[in-house]
């Protein structure tokens, strides 16, 4: 009797502390508030250090139930609550309908994420404290983070890396590529970034690949910067570049799904751009030989163990998709054989409507558009946006891209350091998380949310369906049949509190949206 009692005391603390740890595993963790620099309102972000960093789980909706997730201007951050599915009242008075319907279906989507430049690895890498490096980790691509399944590295140096460099520098004109060897660069920050998400991701992650520079002597201009060509007797050398690109990686654990012919090629193809940035020019009957006699028969041979690889064309800016897609698959029909699709980036969107996108690929089912870059702070126009600003800036380029038949969405850097850097051209951006590494601290800015409301809740394979707006709105939408027969829809509210009524059949939820917000709702689909 004595002796169970006595093992009462011990056990009841234990069970409780057990009950405790185990539901505390799957609460959400709110964010840490703290203003940066002048302390106004606009300069919240979210703390994250060794032992505390916010995370937000998925939480399937039951039956008649929704879900939902906020993050505002005002300060929410996935904010987290349930509502019940009301029935249809004919005679609601809106200000907002949204019809949904699931049988309706466009692009089936593959993936969000961002890019492992040298500048984001070198700056996670400087936070040094294991636990935290693992909590930004975390963040970004586990369950409890924005769940992150693409990632984009690239093949070799960028202006956004602390010194100029390619593969195989040494020996010149080493057409045989003897000397082919990652870098310190891949070995000591990429590959290790990149792993790590690949463990904690919940989806396989896919890698793209994209060359800023080849080495120097491969090019006319003998330079990573400027106006330069591929030497022509240096096609199939760069293939050849490539393919033993793949190999390494796969042998350090990095298979690779996609690449790009080249990173923003117009840049190089033209000489009086001020900012001179790593690059490699192209004129498209260059561009042809090399993907019809050079890199696609080296990818696709019999023999290459890399013949599922996907190949993408363009990687440059929107308008560029006129030429690096329309005018060379028109002109050199043989590239398609060997061209998956075109790759698009975010700058200078406003002098081309995103509807070429769509139209672009209406002639040619099976290829795909996917979206691999955008930045905020880089370009005149971004730089005064405020800090939410920039969290909008990115939810309607997601809404936009995604409304426009694009399957993939990729950020740039996916952090910097407090400066905007490293960049060896002096070039400074901003980042969905900034890493200060004295104070062995990061912060997750409303951009990191904004890309979370979209990349957490939509998971690979999903599709988009149609939502029909029955009022004039500034609220945009999307919405997804998930692969686990939920819907989901992000609404995006730039202006002021609004009411939105969501119809899914005999059934509607009504949604108070915060002003400046982003929020996203999930339910079970009924039909
Ligand atoms: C503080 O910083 C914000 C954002 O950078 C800026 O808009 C605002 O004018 C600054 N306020 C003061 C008092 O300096
Ligand atoms: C091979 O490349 C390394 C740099 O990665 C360089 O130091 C070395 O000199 C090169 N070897 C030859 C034979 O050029
Ligand atoms: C396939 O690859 C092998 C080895 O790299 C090469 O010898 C052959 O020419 C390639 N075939 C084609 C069609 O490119
Ligand atoms: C993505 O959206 C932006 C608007 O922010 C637009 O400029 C860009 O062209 C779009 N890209 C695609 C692929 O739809």
């Amino acid at each position: 009797m004595k002796f169970q009692k006595h093992s009462l005391v011990l056990v009841v603390p234990f069970v409780i502390l057990i009950i405790w740890l185990t539901s505390a595993a799957d609460t959400d963790r709110p964010c840490l508030r703290k203003y940066l620099d002048n302390g106004s309102a606009d300069t919240l972000v979210c703390v994250c250090t060794a032992d505390y960093c916010d995370s937000v789980t998925r939480a399937m909706p039951s039956s008649g139930e929704y879900v939902i997730y906020s993050s505002s201007e005002a300060g929410s951050r996935f904010e987290k609550s349930t509502g019940k599915l009301q029935s249809l009242r004919e005679d609601g008075m809106y200000s907002i309908n949204l019809e949904l319907d699931p049988t309706v279906t466009y692009q089936t989507i593959d993936g969000f994420g961002g890019a492992v430049s040298d500048a984001a690895a070198i700056t996670w890498d400087s936070l040094k404290d294991p636990g935290l490096k693992q909590n930004f980790i975390q963040s970004y691509c586990s369950s409890s983070g924005i769940q992150y399944n693409m990632l984009r590295v690239p093949i070799g140096g960028t202006d956004f890396s602390t010194r100029a460099y390619a593969y195989n520098e040494l020996p010149e004109n080493d057409a045989a590529l003897t000397n082919f060897t990652l870098a310190q660069e891949d070995y000591a920050y990429k590959i290790p970034l990149i792993r790590a998400c690949m463990e904690a991701a919940v989806a396989p992650v896919h890698v793209l690949g994209a060359t800023w520079s080849p080495p120097p002597w491969m090019k006319t201009n003998n330079d990573y910067v400027g106006y330069s060509r591929l030497k022509k007797d240096h096609l199939q050398t760069y293939a050849d570049y490539h393919y033993k690109f793949l190999e390494h990686y796969a042998a350090a654990g990095v298979p690779v799904w996609g690449i790009s012919i080249a990173n923003e090629p117009l840049h190089g193809s033209v000489n009086y751009l001020p900012y001179g940035f790593n690059n490699l020019g192209w004129t498209l009957d260059d561009m042809t030989q090399y993907i019809v006699h050079h890199l696609g028969p080296t990818l696709r041979n019999e023999t290459s163990k890399f013949k599922h690889i996907k190949i993408i064309s363009g990687d440059d800016l929107r308008f560029t998709i006129t030429l690096y897609w329309n005018m060379l698959v028109l002109l050199f029909p043989e590239t398609l054989q060997y061209l998956d699709g075109v790759a698009v980036h975010y700058y200078m969107n406003k002098y081309v409507p995103a509807t070429i996108l769509s139209q672009a690929m209406e002639d040619y089912p099976g290829k795909f558009v996917i979206a691999t870059e955008i930045c905020a702070g880089g370009v005149p126009t971004d730089a005064h946006l405020t800090s939410w600003g920039k969290a909008e800036l990115y939810a309607n380029d997601i809404i936009e891209n995604l409304s426009n038949n694009v399957i993939g969405w990729t950020d740039w850097n996916m952090c910097l350091n407090m400066e905007g850097g490293p960049n060896w051209r002096g070039g400074r951006v901003d980042a969905p998380v900034k890493i200060n590494a004295q104070a062995g601290e990061f912060y997750k800015q409303p951009m990191f949310y904004a890309i979370g409301h979209f990349s957490k809740f939509v998971p690979r394979g999903s599709r988009r369906i149609s939502a029909t707006v029955e009022s004039k709105t500034d609220v945009q939408n999307l919405a997804f049949l998930t692969p686990d027969n939920t819907i989901v829809m992000v609404l995006l509210n730039k202006g002021s509190a609004e009411k939105v009524r969501i119809i899914l059949g005999k059934k509607e939820a009504v949604l108070s949206l915060e002003a400046k917000s982003i929020t996203t709702i999930e339910m079970l689909n009924l039909y």
